[in-house]
């Protein structure tokens, strides 16, 4: 006697019956990239099929994105101007707070969750202020909870720091508070590795560091133990949702995560990630529609409750 799994893989009903993961376009979270000028819409050499907008041609994508019935947006910014402190990026009429901004115009129930760091908007490319060869922790903290606050006013949803500071969720937490904003949740880029899968995105949000690299703020790729730690500081610091990132080459730790804290769990398939599945597409190695989808749902099997992905409005098409 043994056991007859295929009874329950004989066709589609049944198999439908039985999927315990299915991907909804609810799960996914696109990204944008705004940049300053008048009519841009240039396609991102290092992510195809994804943009930049300036911020009058930004209607196109929005409308796309409500379409597609993705809820929500995460932004990232790219300024004309970039300083030591970063200074757009905290400035009430910085690139992002006009886009958020224009956004809430065009789609007030459309979710605007900001990217809060300050790489893209350094003149050395770090995410923090530099004092001597390195990003100085504190002082960088009084900038992101500027930075927060700037986002809220402007009228963002949520607040996703990414820079890896330690007690930044402290910081931003307690600014909100202090401006009459206890009601924006923080959703926390909680285990964010040093991960050559970002290649891409720098490339995209010029952002890449002038001198050095992130070994001393994001975490080393051979540690699960210590990005249990990082998720615990974010909890007890007041983070709403906690984030692993990359994804699909984390998959372990987004179990780990989703196992061990009661919090919505989120995964950021990076730009490396989609831009791999592009250039073998591109190549004819793969069929990409089932790639992608397989790599999505495997994102979610592992525990994700969300995920950012520059798939997000392609699967979401897909899935339909
Ligand atoms: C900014 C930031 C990065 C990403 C998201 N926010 C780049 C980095 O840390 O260097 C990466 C996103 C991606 O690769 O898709 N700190
Ligand atoms: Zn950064």
């Amino acid at each position: 006697m043994f056991d007859r799994h295929r009874r329950l893989r004989k066709n589609q009903a049944i198999r439908s019956m039985v999927r315990e993961t299915i991907l909804t376009p609810d799960d996914f979270i696109y990204p944008i990239f705004v940049v300053e000028g008048e009519n841009i819409k240039k396609e991102i050499s290092s992510l195809p099929n994804n943009y930049h907008f300036s911020i009058d041609r930004l209607d196109e994508i929005i409308k796309e994105v409500v379409d597609c019935k993705v809820k929500g947006i995460i932004l990232f910014g790219i300024p004309e101007h970039k300083d030591e402190v970063g200074s757009d990026a905290y400035d009430d009429n910085g690139i992002i707070q006009k886009a958020i901004r224009k956004i809430k115009e065009l789609a007030p129930e459309l979710y605007v969750i900001t990217d809060v760091c300050m790489c893209e908007y350094t003149s050395h490319g770090h995410c923090g202020i530099i004092c001597g060869h390195d990003v100085d922790n504190d002082k960088t903290l009084e900038y992101l909870a500027k930075i927060a606050v700037s986002h809220a006013k402007a009228g963002a949803d949520m607040i996703a720091p990414s820079d890896m500071m330690d007690g930044r969720i402290d910081a931003i937490r307690e600014g909100l508070d202090e401006n009459e904003f206890k009601d924006i949740p923080i959703m926390s880029y909680s285990a964010k590795y040093c991960s050559a899968f970002y290649g891409p995105f720098r490339e995209a949000a010029d952002s890449a560091p002038q001198f050095g690299d992130r070994k001393t703020y994001q975490m080393d790729p051979g540690n699960i133990r210590e990005a249990m730690l990082e998720i615990q500081s974010d909890i007890e610091e007041g983070a709403d949702i906690i984030m692993v990132k990359p994804a699909l080459s984390y998959l372990d730790v987004i179990r780990w995560a989703k196992d061990r804290c009661d919090m919505p769990v989120a995964a950021y398939s990076v730009s490396g990630e989609y831009a791999m599945v592009k250039a073998a597409a591109k190549m004819g190695l793969i069929d990409e529609k089932r790639i992608a989808l397989e790599m999505l749902l495997s994102i979610k099997r592992a525990g994700a409750d969300m995920i950012i992905t520059y798939y997000a409005l392609d699967a979401a098409k897909w899935i339909k």
